[in-house]
């Protein structure tokens, strides 16, 4: 019997659930055939998934905002070690503190050299013990991540734990002894980067030798740059798991696309696609803080707007054919990666580390057709489609 969740025998309750569902793109296109925003009162929010409307919330800054006005760091980690991290992320704020952060952020990530990372990350990913192979996924980009800011080679695993603990302070899904993990985690990796960037001058030539450089920092670093140094290993670690299971999957339904795979610039292609097609990230949110009209619905001050970035990707005016696997677009446009002001500076590392970590999966010649059989799920979240695979 073929365990993968391939088929939609139910339809998914919500956009929420959509996330971990097995096949949510029949849903997705009811939503986009649908008003261009709807209220949903189970979620107590507004829900967009055309890509016109997609672009035109994502665009608003100044009334939209990424985080609720009166709730800055969610409760449950205010006041923590954790809650002190997410509260300077440029991720999670708007104007002053986000523009303190970001064009140094933005500017480091753009300057990496592609090929050099692709190769390095390849090395880290060979290095990974292949079982489980969940955790393998979550481990290669994350650790290649850790070595491409300056960590020791004996230094990854336990950055990789303690980026496993603190990742939880960014669900909602959290217990109160994750958070408590998270706030441990958060103080550790702060302690360690702290450390890490006394010797990282700008000749060593990791990425976080070239945040400092671009960020002009002095000494002792600020608090709110080591956070955002933390923040490049956090974002990169569900979605780019994602990203790479994902890309895993789309390798096990589709045998014609295993030669595609035998090159680097075929991975690549694989990895952007699924990026497109399945991708990691299924949706964000905006609050309005002021009054404001999008797509001719009126949105008022507290108002919670969810955007499904995953059924955009598949909007058929923003993408031609866009239920079909293409390995080469004419044009392929993603709202995976975000747009605008908050667009994801991560985009090309995300796809080069994916796309490494599959060439280090290949090369341990799985059994793609069995793994297939054995089927996998979704792990729960809230906006992250992660496979775990049985
Ligand atoms: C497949 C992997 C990834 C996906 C799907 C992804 C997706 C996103 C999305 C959708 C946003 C915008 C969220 C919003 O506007 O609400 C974002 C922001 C961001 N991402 Fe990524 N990301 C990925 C990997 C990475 C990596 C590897 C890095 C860096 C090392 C990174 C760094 C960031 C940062 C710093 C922001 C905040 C930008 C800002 O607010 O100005 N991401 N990402």
């Amino acid at each position: 019997m073929n365990k993968s969740p391939t088929s939609s025998d139910c339809i998914p309750v919500d956009s929420v659930a959509a996330v971990t569902h097995a096949d949510p793109y029949p849903f997705y296109a009811e939503l986009r055939a649908g008003p261009p925003l709807v209220w949903n009162d189970k979620l107590r929010l507004w829900v967009a998934s055309r890509a016109d409307v997609i672009e035109s919330l994502l665009l608003a800054h100044g009334a939209l905002r990424v985080r609720p006005a009166a709730e800055p760091v969610p409760r449950a980690i205010a006041g923590s070690a954790a809650g002190e991290v997410f509260g300077h992320l440029v991720r999670m704020n708007d104007g002053a503190a986000h523009q303190a952060h970001r064009p140094a952020l933005q500017r480091a990530l753009a300057g990496l050299d592609l090929n050099a990372v692709h190769t390095a990350a390849l090395q880290v990913a060979r290095n990974v013990p292949s079982q489980p192979l969940s955790d393998a996924l979550f481990s290669m980009p994350v650790q290649a991540m850790a070595h491409l800011l300056g960590f020791a080679d004996q230094a990854l695993p336990q950055v990789d734990r303690w980026m496993r603990d603190f990742v939880a302070c960014l669900s909602p899904l959290s217990t109160a002894e994750e958070l408590q993990g998270a706030s441990i985690a958060a103080g550790e990796l702060m302690t360690r980067f702290e450390a890490l960037t006394a010797d990282a001058t700008p000749r060593n030539g990791t990425l976080l030798a070239a945040v400092l450089a671009e960020s002009d920092a002095g000494a002792p670093l600020s608090r709110s740059l080591l956070a955002n140094i933390v923040g490049l290993l956090s974002q990169t670690y569900d979605a780019t798991t994602g990203l790479l299971g994902n890309s895993l999957i789309a390798l096990m339904r589709e045998p014609s696309l295993r030669q595609a795979a035998r090159t680097r610039d075929g991975l690549q292609a694989i990895v952007e696609e699924t990026a497109r097609h399945d991708p990691s990230v299924h949706n964000t949110r905006r609050f309005a803080v002021e009054p404001i009209t999008i797509a001719g619905t009126p949105l008022a001050v507290g108002d919670a707007v969810l955007l499904v970035l995953a059924a955009a990707n598949r909007d058929p005016a923003f993408n031609p054919d866009p239920d079909s696997f293409t390995l080469v677009r004419a044009r392929r446009r993603m709202l995976g990666f975000g747009h605008g002001m908050h667009a994801c500076p991560g985009q090309a590392l995300a796809c080069t580390l994916a796309a490494a970590g599959l060439e280090a999966l290949l090369g341990r010649t799985p059994d793609l057709d069995a793994m297939r059989e054995r089927g996998w799920h979704y792990r729960p979240s809230a906006n992250a489609r992660i496979p775990v695979f049985h």
